[in-house]
Parts: C-alpha cells; structure tokens; sequence
C-alpha cells in the first residue's frame, strides 16, 4: 500500500480566515478531508501534519523515513523561504517530494521567489489555489510503489 505524508507549514492551521483573498476561504480540515478521501479511493494510507514550529517539521520529517512513507506533499509556507534546516531533512530521508504553494510567489514580494525546497523537489506546483495539493496527491498516487 501506498503511505503518503502531506505537511503543512506555519500558519496554514488558519487557512479559511487568513488572508481569504490570497488563500481562499477553504480551511485546512476541509482540504485534509478531500485529499483523505482521495487516497482511499486508490486504497492508499494518506496522513497529514500541520506545525508551526521548525523543529516540529523537521521531526516529523525524520519520522516519515521510519514510516516507509513513498511520497511527501509539503507546503512549507514561511519556511520555504529560510528553512535550511527542513530542507536538510527532506535531502537526508529522501523521499520524493512536490513542493506546493496556493497563492504564485512568482507573483508576490520578492523574498517569495526564493525557495529552499524547488530544486530537491520532484515539482514545485504554485499559483493554483488548494488544487494544487489535490494534483500533487494526483500525481503521488498515480506512481509506481516504490520496492
Ligand atoms: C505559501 C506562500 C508563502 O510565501 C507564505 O509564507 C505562506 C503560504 C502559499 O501556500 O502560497 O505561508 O506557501
């Protein structure tokens, strides 16, 4: 069976009030809901983390490697832009990742442009609004499992 972990970055927990013209008025629980429902349509096992906290993120990641997750979804929201330490974890289990984001940071403040996470990922999905993590759930479970 296919084990795949989604994590959500700081902030994401008030996704649905936060910012509603940037990130829509969807919150986190319903998104969860729908990718939940998405992997046990293909009979995968689907888990989902938020944190605010870096150090938070960095052991769940850790953890993923002792899990036998195959594939990570991971929205590190602030932390994409100045998080070597989780960026370092997701190099050290290797485990294939997309990197997605709701709001295109190509198209916001500059220090948005910057990730520590788009060239280990396996694809950097930004701009499309919570689509974005239903395609890259999409994309994980139409994968080959991974011997
Ligand atoms: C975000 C974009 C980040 O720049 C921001 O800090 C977030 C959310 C997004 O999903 O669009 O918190 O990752």
């Amino acid at each position: 069976m296919k084990n795949i972990l989604v994590i959500h970055g700081p902030n994401l927990n008030l996704l649905g009030s936060r910012e509603p013209g940037i990130y829509g008025s969807v919150t986190l629980k319903e998104i969860n809901e729908e990718l939940l429902q998405l992997a046990s349509k293909k009979n995968a096992s689907l888990q989902h983390f938020q944190s605010n906290a870096e150090a938070e993120l960095v052991n769940r990641v850790q953890l993923a490697a002792q899990e036998k997750i195959d594939f990570i979804v991971i929205n590190p929201a602030a932390f994409t832009h100045t998080s070597v330490a989780l960026r370092d974890a997701l190099a050290a289990v290797d485990i294939p990742f997309i990197e997605v984001h709701i709001s295109n940071v190509f198209a916001r403040e500059a220090f948005r442009k910057e990730s520590y996470f788009s060239d280990l990922a396996v694809g950097v999905i930004s701009g499309l609004g919570i689509a974005g993590y239903q395609l890259a759930v999409q994309y994980a479970l139409d994968l080959p499992v991974r011997s």
